[in-house]
């Protein structure tokens, strides 16, 4: 089946001035997507192909699929500003998302801004001993929060100007706390800005703690074609659209 289709804007929520959930129908048959997955979304206002942006899969039934979506530029603001019934071009599910959890292991699940998103599918799928750990700016900026409360037993928030939770981010949060969790095999599945992401790694490297990681790294093509959003791994540039954008901290050159 295609992952090119057509779909129709059924909501858009601005959740602040700078961040909506954008809600869309796909018009045509579609692959369901797997946590952790990517869409590229481009309002069809644009003929320029330039402007269709990759956004995680936040929340999906038989008929919709939302995405949050923070404003940063040209592409997020039409987004932004799209209205129920107008129609958007799909590409997706792309990319490699989260591995199925083992049995016998804990879930650790870190999430900075808007890499909430790429964990969000995550939070109700796995067992009552999983943990989140949550960070952003601010206390306004922990969107999603009173969905997760209902999903996930253990939520630990942090944010940067101390406004809510833990003074700091997720990782600082995580690392403090790691010594008490006592939890069996703790295993980490992360999303979260780039420093947030380089700290995290030397956390689980000298914890000796496994993990995988999302990158938003910047896209152009989105599906294999530019080389523009590759990472170096220990098996050479891997590409975050097509090989990614999730890959085994143990991959992970740093
Ligand atoms: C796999 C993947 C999943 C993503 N999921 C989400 C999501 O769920 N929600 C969400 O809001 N965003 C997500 N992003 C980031 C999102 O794609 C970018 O914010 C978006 O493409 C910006 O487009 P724009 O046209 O508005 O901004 P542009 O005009 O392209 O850029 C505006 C500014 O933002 C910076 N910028 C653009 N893209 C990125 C990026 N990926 N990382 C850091 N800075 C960037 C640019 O350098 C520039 O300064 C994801 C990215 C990837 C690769
Ligand atoms: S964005 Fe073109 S190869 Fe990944």
């Amino acid at each position: 089946m295609s992952r090119f289709f057509q779909a129709e804007v059924a909501g858009n929520i601005h959740l602040s001035q700078t961040h909506n959930i954008l809600r869309i129908t796909p018009l045509q048959p579609h692959v369901s997507p797997a946590p952790g997955q990517f869409y590229l979304l481009r309002a069809s206002e644009t003929l320029d192909p330039l402007l269709r942006r990759p956004f995680s899969i936040l929340r999906w039934d038989d008929a919709h699929l939302e995405f949050l979506v923070r404003l940063r530029g040209g592409g997020t603001l039409l987004l932004r500003n799209m209205m129920p019934g107008d129609g958007i071009d799909v590409l997706g599910p792309l990319g490699k998302g989260y591995p199925e959890p083992l049995k016998d292991e804990t879930p650790i699940l870190v999430a900075g801004g808007v890499g909430i998103a790429s964990v969000f599918p995550l939070i109700g799928s796995l067992h009552a001993g999983t943990r989140l750990f949550y960070g952003a700016m601010n206390s306004a900026e922990l969107y999603l929060l009173d969905d997760i409360k209902k999903l996930a037993g253990h939520i630990h928030i942090s944010t940067d100007d101390g406004s809510k939770g833990f003074k700091g981010n997720a990782v600082e949060r995580l690392n403090e706390s790691m010594d008490d969790l006592a939890v069996a095999k703790p295993t980490v599945y992360a999303c979260g800005p780039e420093g947030m992401i380089a700290s995290l790694l030397k956390v689980l490297k000298d914890r000796g703690i496994p993990g995988y990681i999302s990158f938003e790294e910047k896209m152009a093509c989105g599906i294999g074609a530019c080389l523009g959003c590759v990472i170096k791994t220990k098996q050479g540039y891997k590409r975050v659209c097509k090989e990614g954008p999730v890959f085994n901290v143990r991959e992970i050159v740093h």
